[in-house]
């Protein structure tokens, strides 16, 4: 069955791990039924800031406005199989354990959980307090997976980008899309 995903962005740093995973959305995109985009206003500021573009916009993609509760994935019935949310912000997270679905991207979060159905929270700040903590494990008990922006070396990383991309190759993982990236131990 191809995926129905939604992406939400939000204002954490990182904006280039949102950028690279629609980007190889586009890649994988015969595995995909449909991709859903929906962005905070702290995430476009953000996004300019670290990107100094909005290249968001020239994605092939429907974005939603974060106050459209009208849109499919507000509801259980459109079957939106995946949620990610990349980069996740403490403040979103805590709303989503808090069950506080007061915009379409701390709605459409608690609609996947509902639904039993997989919410990937790619979390991002440093260091964590025990209220982070706490939120994370709340959202993990709920069924949600935290996959925080954390990357790895050993595939020995050249660029910003290469870098990025080891945190994003786990996000595709996650999802459960067929991708060629590199595997520990194999060739
Ligand atoms: C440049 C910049 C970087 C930020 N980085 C983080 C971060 O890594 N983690 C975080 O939780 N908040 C971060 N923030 C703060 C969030 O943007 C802020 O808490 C906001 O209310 C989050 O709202 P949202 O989740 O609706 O996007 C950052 C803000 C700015 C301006």
């Amino acid at each position: 069955m191809k995926k129905k995903i939604v992406i939400a962005i939000t204002g954490a740093s990182g904006a280039v791990y949102a950028k690279l995973l629609l980007e190889k959305l586009q890649q994988l995109q015969s595995q995909i039924a449909e991709v859903a985009v929906v962005m905070s206003d702290n995430a476009k500021q953000v996004w300019q800031f670290e990107l100094d573009n909005q290249d968001y916009q020239n994605l092939p993609y429907k974005f939603y406005a974060k106050t459209d509760f009208m849109a499919p994935f507000a509801s259980g019935s459109a079957k939106f199989d995946t949620m990610v949310i990349v980069p996740c912000s403490m403040g979103t997270l805590g709303r989503i354990a808090g069950g506080i679905s007061d915009d379409l991207i701390t709605r459409a979060a608690d609609v996947i959980l509902k639904e039993r159905r997989k919410l990937i929270l790619v979390a991002r700040d440093t260091p964590f307090n025990l209220i982070h903590i706490r939120n994370m494990a709340t959202i993990t008990e709920a069924g949600g997976v935290i996959c925080p922006a954390v990357p790895s070396f050993y595939s020995k990383p050249k660029t910003i980008e290469d870098v990025a991309m080891t945190v994003v190759n786990r996000i595709i993982d996650l999802i459960g899309l067929e991708n060629d990236s590199f595997r520990w131990s194999e060739e």
